[in-house]
């Protein structure tokens, strides 16, 4: 399969086979065990990620096959599935960082990402050393002889500066570090983070992924079968499983993203470039343009830019509410990535734990509206947004 281009692989996903016929679609296989005639197989199943079903905080075949399915549209040869991006997240940097060891993780991150770090500093005595997204001379300089990894995100959450996959990983090699990518906003379909360097490629699957706001999940991806055990063996202490029907509800949403983030992209970019152009608008911050200090890497990496982007109204943080009180159609609402466009104001939400100077760090300002672009007709999410902002200032709200 792996000569196909990725629309024809997420619609041909890995099915479990049965006696002489394989399913079309993958079934759910809702059973938290299975049963053995042989205890040698059962003893094996226990000790391994890819030997025979045994129970299902181990494994499941409806979860293998997500599993398999995300490996091979991200480049992987194997993948480990949870029952959400943070149980990803969480599986593989407690997975691989331990009590005086030291992490190097660039500064603008999703905010429940920011917590958990912060909470792995102070509760596991794991180090950490922030630096920009795009400067592997950043990394050299933080590299000491306890460092083991390395972690970005393709392109952040939520001001969507976009990494230097290629310049980052390769300063985390030559330091014999495991680099480690949260690739949500991208989705394999813009980006496969194996491909420039990465080892690990962890996903929030609630969004792109499944792609239609009615299941948590997150899968993590390795470059590498060592590393996939290392972290497998792990992953079943922790106990951050994925569930079946959840790991059906990804799959099937899987089958439609290319489709999707072509439409996302499009949206996003219709979207932005009509509220650059918009007096009450002072900033708009999507990668696709050129204003966006990212742009330039991106255009090199990137097929399209995604579907989020945030922009400041020129009002700060009043207009901010106000607009958002004011849209019809987008909804208020937390998360991304799902077919109904999501607005959201990061400071008091996804971004809420996050101090002052560490939000004007991270870029975010107190005005920052993000959207989360979906996949309606450009031009009525426009009218919606002309509308909002048509009523900035006035006693309608
Ligand atoms: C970039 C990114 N990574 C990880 C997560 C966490 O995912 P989940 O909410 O599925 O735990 C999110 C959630 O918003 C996210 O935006």
């Amino acid at each position: 399969m792996s000569a196909l281009r990725p629309e024809t692989r997420a619609v041909h996903l890995p099915k479990p086979e049965l006696n002489g016929s394989t399913p079309i679609s993958v079934p759910i296989y809702q059973t938290s065990g299975f049963v053995f005639d042989d205890p040698a197989v059962f003893a094996d199943g226990m000790a391994r990620p890819d030997g025979a079903y045994v129970y299902g905080r181990l494994s499941n075949p409806t979860v293998r096959a997500l599993e398999e399915a995300v490996a091979d549209l991200e480049g992987g040869v194997a993948a480990i599935a949870t029952g959400s991006g943070m149980g990803a997240i969480n599986a593989v940097l407690l997975g691989l960082l331990g009590a005086g060891d030291h992490l190097i993780a660039q500064t603008a991150l999703y905010g429940g990402t920011a917590t958990m770090l912060a909470g792995l500093a102070e509760r596991h005595g794991v180090e950490i050393t922030y630096v920009p997204e795009a400067d592997p001379a950043a990394v050299r300089a933080a590299v000491r002889p306890s460092t083991k990894a390395l972690y970005l995100e393709t392109i952040a959450n939520p001001m969507t500066q976009v990494a230097d996959l290629p310049g980052m990983s390769a300063a985390g090699r030559e330091a014999g570090l495991v680099t480690v990518v949260d690739n949500t906003f991208a989705s394999p379909i813009l980006c496969r983070p194996i491909e420039h360097g990465a080892d690990v490629v962890v996903h929030s699957a609630t969004k792109y992924l499944s792609g239609h706001t009615d299941v948590l999940g997150g899968v993590a991806v390795f470059a590498s079968s060592e590393l996939h055990r290392r972290i497998w063996s792990y992953s079943l202490e922790l106990g951050a499983t994925a569930d079946p029907f959840a790991a059906w509800l990804t799959l099937r949403g899987i089958q439609t993203l290319p489709l999707r983030m072509e439409r996302h992209c499009a949206n996003a970019r219709l979207l932005a470039t009509r509220l650059a152009g918009h007096p009450a608008v002072s900033a708009v911050h999507w990668p696709g343009l050129p204003s966006h200090p990212s742009y330039e890497l991106a255009a090199k990496l990137l097929p399209d830019f995604g579907g989020v982007f945030s922009f400041d109204l020129a009002g700060g943080r009043a207009a901010g509410e106000s607009f958002m009180r004011a849209v019809r159609l987008a909804l208020l609402a937390p998360s991304l990535g799902g077919v109904e466009t999501l607005i959201l104001h990061p400071a008091t939400t996804s971004h809420r734990s996050l101090s002052a100077p560490e939000l004007a760090a991270a870029g975010i300002g107190e005005g920052t509206v993000r959207v989360a672009v979906g996949i309606e007709h450009p031009e009525d999410l426009w009218a919606d947004f002309e509308q909002a902002l048509g009523r900035l200032g006035g006693s309608a709200e």
